[in-house]
Protein backbone atom coordinates (compact mmCIF):
# COMPACT_ATOMS: atom_id res chain seq x y z
CA UNK A 1 0.00 0.00 0.00
CA UNK A 2 2.67 2.88 -1.06
CA UNK A 3 0.66 5.08 -3.07
CA UNK A 4 -2.32 5.57 -0.46
CA UNK A 5 -5.38 4.94 -2.82
CA UNK A 6 -6.49 1.84 -1.10
CA UNK A 7 -10.14 2.40 0.75
CA UNK A 8 -10.74 0.58 3.71
CA UNK A 9 -13.84 -0.94 5.80
CA UNK A 10 -13.08 -1.70 9.72
CA UNK A 11 -16.05 -2.87 11.78
CA UNK A 12 -16.46 -1.80 15.18
CA UNK A 13 -14.06 1.41 14.42
CA UNK A 14 -15.66 3.85 16.98
CA UNK A 15 -13.36 3.26 19.84
CA UNK A 16 -10.64 0.42 21.22
CA UNK A 17 -8.69 -1.24 18.97
CA UNK A 18 -11.02 -0.43 15.62
CA UNK A 19 -10.56 2.87 16.17
CA UNK A 20 -6.53 2.48 16.07
CA UNK A 21 -6.67 0.67 13.25
CA UNK A 22 -8.87 3.23 11.86
CA UNK A 23 -5.94 6.42 12.55
CA UNK A 24 -3.30 4.25 11.20
CA UNK A 25 -5.13 3.00 7.93
CA UNK A 26 -5.68 6.63 7.83
CA UNK A 27 -1.99 7.95 7.38
CA UNK A 28 -2.04 4.94 3.95
CA UNK A 29 -5.63 5.14 2.67
CA UNK A 30 -7.40 7.44 0.38
CA UNK A 31 -10.65 6.95 2.43
CA UNK A 32 -12.16 4.69 5.00
CA UNK A 33 -15.49 3.91 6.31
CA UNK A 34 -15.92 1.92 9.47
CA UNK A 35 -19.17 0.41 10.76
CA UNK A 36 -20.27 0.17 14.93
CA UNK A 37 -23.32 -0.52 16.20
CA UNK A 38 -22.36 2.07 18.99
CA UNK A 39 -24.20 5.17 17.15
CA UNK A 40 -26.96 6.57 18.64
CA UNK A 41 -29.49 8.01 16.55
CA UNK A 42 -27.10 9.28 13.85
CA UNK A 43 -24.16 10.90 15.92
CA UNK A 44 -21.60 8.98 13.36
CA UNK A 45 -20.73 11.85 11.64
CA UNK A 46 -19.74 13.68 14.97
CA UNK A 47 -17.50 10.74 15.27
CA UNK A 48 -15.82 10.35 12.42
CA UNK A 49 -15.42 14.17 12.39
CA UNK A 50 -13.72 13.58 15.65
CA UNK A 51 -11.33 10.88 14.56
CA UNK A 52 -10.47 13.39 11.59
CA UNK A 53 -9.33 15.52 14.30
CA UNK A 54 -7.47 13.63 16.43
CA UNK A 55 -5.67 12.64 12.87
CA UNK A 56 -4.95 16.47 12.45
CA UNK A 57 -6.57 16.06 8.56
CA UNK A 58 -9.20 17.73 7.95
CA UNK A 59 -9.55 16.39 4.53
CA UNK A 60 -8.99 12.61 4.48
CA UNK A 61 -12.01 11.02 3.87
CA UNK A 62 -13.66 8.94 6.94
CA UNK A 63 -17.12 7.85 7.01
CA UNK A 64 -18.71 6.39 9.54
CA UNK A 65 -22.00 3.73 9.14
CA UNK A 66 -24.40 2.57 12.00
CA UNK A 67 -24.62 -1.31 11.43
CA UNK A 68 -25.00 -4.72 13.10
CA UNK A 69 -22.18 -6.49 12.38
CA UNK A 70 -24.11 -9.97 13.12
CA UNK A 71 -26.73 -9.38 10.77
CA UNK A 72 -26.07 -10.18 6.83
CA UNK A 73 -28.01 -7.38 5.27
CA UNK A 74 -26.05 -4.95 7.18
CA UNK A 75 -22.78 -6.48 5.87
CA UNK A 76 -23.98 -6.27 2.79
CA UNK A 77 -25.54 -2.53 3.09
CA UNK A 78 -21.65 -1.44 4.78
CA UNK A 79 -19.88 -2.70 1.82
CA UNK A 80 -22.58 -1.00 -0.73
CA UNK A 81 -22.08 2.19 1.12
CA UNK A 82 -18.36 2.10 0.72
CA UNK A 83 -17.57 1.48 -2.39
CA UNK A 84 -20.48 4.27 -2.61
CA UNK A 85 -18.90 6.78 -0.61
CA UNK A 86 -14.90 5.99 -1.53
CA UNK A 87 -15.46 4.59 -5.08
CA UNK A 88 -14.17 0.85 -4.13
CA UNK A 89 -12.74 -1.27 -1.47
CA UNK A 90 -9.57 -2.69 -1.02
CA UNK A 91 -8.82 -3.52 2.04
CA UNK A 92 -11.72 -5.18 5.16
CA UNK A 93 -10.63 -5.49 8.64
CA UNK A 94 -13.42 -7.68 10.84
CA UNK A 95 -12.40 -6.27 13.89
CA UNK A 96 -16.10 -6.09 15.71
CA UNK A 97 -16.27 -8.52 18.74
CA UNK A 98 -17.97 -8.77 22.40
CA UNK A 99 -17.34 -11.11 25.11
CA UNK A 100 -19.98 -12.69 27.49
CA UNK A 101 -17.92 -14.65 29.87
CA UNK A 102 -19.32 -17.23 32.07
CA UNK A 103 -18.32 -20.95 33.09
CA UNK A 104 -20.10 -23.40 30.82
CA UNK A 105 -22.05 -24.39 33.58
CA UNK A 106 -23.93 -21.51 34.21
CA UNK A 107 -23.11 -20.14 30.24
CA UNK A 108 -27.12 -19.54 28.74
CA UNK A 109 -27.52 -20.33 24.96
CA UNK A 110 -28.29 -16.89 24.00
CA UNK A 111 -24.51 -15.68 25.73
CA UNK A 112 -22.96 -18.55 23.49
CA UNK A 113 -25.51 -17.71 20.26
CA UNK A 114 -24.22 -13.56 21.20
CA UNK A 115 -20.66 -13.98 20.83
CA UNK A 116 -20.82 -16.53 17.79
CA UNK A 117 -22.48 -14.25 15.71
CA UNK A 118 -21.18 -10.80 16.62
CA UNK A 119 -17.51 -12.56 16.59
CA UNK A 120 -17.60 -15.26 13.87
CA UNK A 121 -21.02 -14.99 11.67
CA UNK A 122 -19.63 -11.25 11.41
CA UNK A 123 -16.52 -12.36 9.66
CA UNK A 124 -18.59 -14.45 7.16
CA UNK A 125 -21.12 -11.52 6.63
CA UNK A 126 -18.65 -9.41 5.49
CA UNK A 127 -16.45 -11.11 3.45
CA UNK A 128 -19.07 -13.07 1.81
CA UNK A 129 -20.39 -9.29 1.05
CA UNK A 130 -16.67 -7.56 -0.05
CA UNK A 131 -15.25 -10.67 -2.59
CA UNK A 132 -17.31 -9.85 -5.31
CA UNK A 133 -15.57 -6.99 -5.94
CA UNK A 134 -12.26 -7.56 -4.57
CA UNK A 135 -12.28 -10.56 -7.12
CA UNK A 136 -13.35 -8.18 -9.87
CA UNK A 137 -10.59 -6.07 -9.37
CA UNK A 138 -8.33 -8.83 -8.39
CA UNK A 139 -6.89 -7.25 -5.96
CA UNK A 140 -7.57 -6.97 -1.54
CA UNK A 141 -6.24 -7.48 1.98
CA UNK A 142 -8.53 -8.85 4.42
CA UNK A 143 -7.28 -8.76 8.32
CA UNK A 144 -9.35 -10.66 10.74
CA UNK A 145 -9.01 -9.73 14.20
CA UNK A 146 -8.98 -12.96 15.89
CA UNK A 147 -7.70 -13.93 19.95
CA UNK A 148 -4.53 -15.82 21.51
CA UNK A 149 -7.71 -17.43 23.81
CA UNK A 150 -9.04 -18.80 19.89
CA UNK A 151 -5.23 -20.80 20.25
CA UNK A 152 -4.94 -21.52 24.19
CA UNK A 153 -8.82 -21.22 25.44
CA UNK A 154 -9.40 -19.62 28.71
CA UNK A 155 -11.83 -20.87 31.58
CA UNK A 156 -14.96 -19.03 31.13
CA UNK A 157 -14.31 -18.14 27.72
CA UNK A 158 -15.40 -21.04 26.18
CA UNK A 159 -18.20 -19.03 23.52
CA UNK A 160 -15.39 -16.49 22.87
CA UNK A 161 -12.77 -18.91 22.58
CA UNK A 162 -14.86 -20.89 20.25
CA UNK A 163 -15.45 -17.75 17.83
CA UNK A 164 -11.98 -16.81 17.72
CA UNK A 165 -10.89 -20.42 16.69
CA UNK A 166 -13.78 -20.32 14.28
CA UNK A 167 -12.05 -17.12 12.98
CA UNK A 168 -9.12 -18.65 12.77
CA UNK A 169 -10.63 -21.87 10.73
CA UNK A 170 -12.01 -19.60 8.44
CA UNK A 171 -9.26 -17.16 7.92
CA UNK A 172 -7.11 -20.26 6.20
CA UNK A 173 -9.88 -21.49 3.92
CA UNK A 174 -10.56 -18.24 2.52
CA UNK A 175 -6.99 -17.50 2.27
CA UNK A 176 -6.85 -21.21 0.30
CA UNK A 177 -9.62 -19.72 -1.61
CA UNK A 178 -8.90 -16.14 -2.79
CA UNK A 179 -4.79 -16.30 -3.02
CA UNK A 180 -5.33 -17.47 -7.13
CA UNK A 181 -7.59 -13.86 -7.40
CA UNK A 182 -4.88 -11.40 -5.65
CA UNK A 183 -6.93 -11.28 -2.15
CA UNK A 184 -4.69 -12.48 1.06
CA UNK A 185 -6.63 -13.11 3.74
CA UNK A 186 -4.77 -12.82 7.21
CA UNK A 187 -5.55 -13.23 11.44
CA UNK A 188 -4.23 -11.03 13.95
CA UNK A 189 -4.33 -12.16 17.89
CA UNK A 190 -4.44 -9.61 20.48
CA UNK A 191 -3.31 -10.87 23.67
CA UNK A 192 -4.61 -8.81 26.95
CA UNK A 193 -4.80 -5.04 25.64
CA UNK A 194 -5.58 -1.71 27.11
CA UNK A 195 -9.13 -1.12 25.87
CA UNK A 196 -13.27 -1.17 27.00
CA UNK A 197 -13.20 -5.05 26.92
CA UNK A 198 -10.24 -5.87 29.54
CA UNK A 199 -11.13 -2.48 31.73
CA UNK A 200 -13.60 -4.78 33.75
CA UNK A 201 -10.37 -6.90 34.91
CA UNK A 202 -9.45 -6.12 38.97
CA UNK A 203 -6.13 -5.41 40.51
CA UNK A 204 -5.61 -9.35 41.30
CA UNK A 205 -6.90 -10.19 37.50
CA UNK A 206 -4.51 -7.94 35.88
CA UNK A 207 -1.58 -9.20 38.48
CA UNK A 208 -1.18 -12.95 37.30
CA UNK A 209 -2.61 -12.35 33.70
CA UNK A 210 1.51 -10.23 33.62
CA UNK A 211 2.73 -13.53 34.93
CA UNK A 212 2.29 -14.68 31.80
CA UNK A 213 3.29 -11.87 29.51
CA UNK A 214 7.44 -11.80 28.86
CA UNK A 215 7.02 -8.19 28.17
CA UNK A 216 5.45 -7.19 31.16
CA UNK A 217 2.60 -5.14 30.04
CA UNK A 218 -0.95 -5.11 28.18
CA UNK A 219 -0.68 -4.22 24.83
CA UNK A 220 -2.07 -0.95 22.99
CA UNK A 221 -4.10 -0.74 20.63
CA UNK A 222 -1.81 1.26 18.42
CA UNK A 223 0.34 -2.42 18.79
CA UNK A 224 -2.33 -4.19 17.22
CA UNK A 225 -3.00 -1.61 14.75
CA UNK A 226 0.35 -1.21 13.45
CA UNK A 227 0.42 -5.09 12.55
CA UNK A 228 -2.54 -4.86 11.06
CA UNK A 229 -1.17 -1.95 8.61
CA UNK A 230 1.70 -3.76 7.72
CA UNK A 231 -0.71 -6.86 6.54
CA UNK A 232 -2.52 -4.36 4.32
CA UNK A 233 0.52 -3.21 3.02
CA UNK A 234 2.55 -3.69 -0.14
CA UNK A 235 5.53 -5.49 2.13
CA UNK A 236 2.90 -8.37 2.93
CA UNK A 237 2.11 -8.99 -0.53
CA UNK A 238 3.39 -12.59 -0.07
CA UNK A 239 1.65 -13.16 3.39
CA UNK A 240 -1.52 -15.07 3.09
CA UNK A 241 -3.33 -17.49 5.80
CA UNK A 242 -1.31 -16.34 8.71
CA UNK A 243 -2.35 -15.41 12.16
CA UNK A 244 -0.15 -13.04 13.74
CA UNK A 245 0.24 -13.28 17.88
CA UNK A 246 0.21 -9.29 18.77
CA UNK A 247 0.90 -10.47 22.60
CA UNK A 248 4.34 -9.41 24.36
CA UNK A 249 5.23 -13.25 24.00
CA UNK A 250 2.61 -14.63 25.73
CA UNK A 251 1.82 -17.55 23.23
CA UNK A 252 5.03 -19.28 21.43
N1 LIG B 1 -8.98 -5.90 24.20
C1 LIG B 1 -8.38 -7.07 24.17
O1 LIG B 1 -7.62 -7.43 25.09
C2 LIG B 1 -8.56 -8.00 23.01
C3 LIG B 1 -7.79 -9.17 22.99
C4 LIG B 1 -7.94 -10.05 21.92
C5 LIG B 1 -8.82 -9.76 20.91
N2 LIG B 1 -9.57 -8.64 20.96
C6 LIG B 1 -10.50 -8.42 19.86
O2 LIG B 1 -10.27 -7.16 19.27
C7 LIG B 1 -11.48 -6.66 18.72
C8 LIG B 1 -11.73 -5.24 19.25
O3 LIG B 1 -11.82 -5.32 20.66
P1 LIG B 1 -11.69 -4.05 21.64
O4 LIG B 1 -10.90 -4.50 22.79
O5 LIG B 1 -11.31 -2.84 20.88
O6 LIG B 1 -13.21 -3.98 22.14
P2 LIG B 1 -14.16 -2.73 22.45
O7 LIG B 1 -15.28 -3.31 23.24
O8 LIG B 1 -13.39 -1.59 23.00
O9 LIG B 1 -14.65 -2.33 20.98
C9 LIG B 1 -15.45 -3.19 20.21
C10 LIG B 1 -16.15 -2.39 19.15
O10 LIG B 1 -17.05 -3.26 18.43
C11 LIG B 1 -18.32 -2.66 18.36
N3 LIG B 1 -19.36 -3.69 18.26
C12 LIG B 1 -19.72 -4.59 19.21
N4 LIG B 1 -20.76 -5.33 18.76
C13 LIG B 1 -21.06 -4.88 17.53
C14 LIG B 1 -22.05 -5.22 16.56
N5 LIG B 1 -22.95 -6.19 16.79
N6 LIG B 1 -22.06 -4.55 15.38
C15 LIG B 1 -21.17 -3.55 15.14
N7 LIG B 1 -20.22 -3.17 16.02
C16 LIG B 1 -20.17 -3.83 17.20
C17 LIG B 1 -18.44 -1.86 19.67
O11 LIG B 1 -19.47 -0.89 19.61
C18 LIG B 1 -17.04 -1.29 19.77
O12 LIG B 1 -16.88 -0.09 19.02
C19 LIG B 1 -12.56 -7.66 19.10
O13 LIG B 1 -12.80 -8.55 18.04
C20 LIG B 1 -11.96 -8.39 20.27
O14 LIG B 1 -12.50 -9.68 20.43
C21 LIG B 1 -9.46 -7.75 21.98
Amino acid sequence: MSNKSMRAIVTGGSRGIGKAIVKELASRCSGILFSDIAFVDDDSNKTAEEIKKEIGNPDINIYAFKADVSKFEDAQATIDAAIEKLGGVDILVNNAGITRDNLLLRMGESEFDQVINVNLKSVFNHTKAVIKPMMAQRYGRIVNIASVVGLIGNAGQSNYAASKAGVIGFTKATAKELASRGITVNAVAPGFIETDMTAKLNEKQRESLLVNIPMKRLGSPEDVAKVVGFLCSNEADYVTGQVIAVDGGMVM
